[in-house]
């Protein structure tokens, strides 16, 4: 046991863990993508500076979709030239190959399509079919990865769906495989809404290993909307994953699935990792002080209890 330092609990680590974690930062995307008022893009690159900052190394910048449909995103043309500087990986999201262009024009190097296991979201989300969103996500990947770019295949409902309700394990390990199968470097498991529990992360994670998928391919999201997202996370590092989303201040939601809240806040994951003795490289105090000044551009306190905890936010 080590003695705390201020601000971080006492590391006290636990057997079968990861020594390491790499938290994969969604805060400027998944977080941004669901604001009701715009935030300028000025703000939005000196958030993505400030999370750099504090030792994150992947931070997912913004999404080249359509506009109209995500309008709070459709500043990506100016964003990543702004902070394409920076000594990190900024992957960015496409859902086809107009959306691949415009990413490799500014020359982005890692790039995230994202599927759905339910019809319904796929529908919502991506005007597709299931199907039809893999078969418009093939050249993307094939292209990609002809230019030495990485690709992440996120998967969104892996757990429950707003419309379908629970989803059955099976239905999700098949487009895992397919996404794999395709070229995918990574895959990210949404909980796009938050209904997962440890049990069935284990349960699914324990499938698709079965099923021959590496556990180092497998990266975990998590929406926080029933509190259990920490849970969760440690259910899946308990299963050899250690690569975790998250987002700074809990921002973050879908604005294709109501349900969908906030991502696991990036401080109160970082907080239980310390005390695990699980490095991450981030400094916690950095990044409370970055979810606190973005709080104060939304103009509403961070939901994160860390955040809360270490910033005496007013609540
Ligand atoms: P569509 O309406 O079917 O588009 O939307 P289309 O393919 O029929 O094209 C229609 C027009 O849009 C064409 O223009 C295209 O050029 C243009 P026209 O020829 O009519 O003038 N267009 C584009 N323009 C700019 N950039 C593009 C683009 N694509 C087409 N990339 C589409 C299909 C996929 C485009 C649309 O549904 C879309 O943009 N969806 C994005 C939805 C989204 O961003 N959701 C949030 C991210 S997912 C998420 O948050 C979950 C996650 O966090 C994990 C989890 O929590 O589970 C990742
Ligand atoms: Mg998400």
């Amino acid at each position: 046991m080590n003695a705390p330092e201020p601000g971080l609990p006492m590391a006290v680590p636990a057997k079968g863990l990861p020594a390491r974690v790499r938290v994969h930062e969604v805060g400027a995307r998944d977080g941004l993508q669901n604001e009701k008022a715009m935030v300028p893009t000025a703000v939005k690159a000196e958030f993505v500076r400030r999370l750099a900052g504090t030792g994150l190394t992947t931070i997912e910048a913004t999404s080249f979709v359509h506009p109209k449909w995500v309008p709070q995103l459709a500043d990506a043309e100016e964003l990543f030239p702004a902070v394409a500087d920076l000594p990190v990986e900024l992957p960015v999201l496409v859902p086809n190959e107009r959306g691949l262009e415009r990413a490799l024009a500014l020359g982005a190097r890692r790039v995230a399509v994202f599927a759905s296991a339910t019809e319904s979201f796929a529908r919502a989300n991506l005007n597709r079919t299931v199907d039809e969103a893999l078969a418009m996500f093939e050249p993307v990947v094939s292209r990609a990865k002809a230019s030495g770019v990485h690709v992440r295949g996120y998967l969104s409902m892996c757990f429950g769906d707003p419309w379908e309700g629970p989803v059955p394990v099976p239905q999700v390990v098949r487009v895992c495989r397919a996404l794999l199968d395709m070229g995918c470097d990574e895959l990210s498991l949404g909980d796009t809404i938050g209904v997962a529990t440890p049990g069935h992360v284990t349960a699914l994670l324990t499938a698709l290993t079965g099923a021959g998928v590496p556990v180092s391919a497998l990266g975990v999201h998590f929406h926080d909307t029933y509190g259990q997202a920490l849970a969760n996370t440690l259910a899946a590092l308990q299963q050899g994953v250690t690569t975790v989303d998250a987002s700074a201040g809990g921002l973050g939601g879908c604005p294709f699935a109501k349900s969908a809240t906030g991502n696991l806040a990036t401080e109160d994951l970082v907080w239980m990792l310390r005390g695990l003795g699980i490095d991450t490289g981030v400094d916690l105090g950095r990044l409370v002080a970055t979810s606190v000044w973005m709080a104060a551009h939304l103009g509403r306190p961070s939901p994160s209890r860390t955040v809360r905890a270490l910033s005496h936010q007013e609540s």
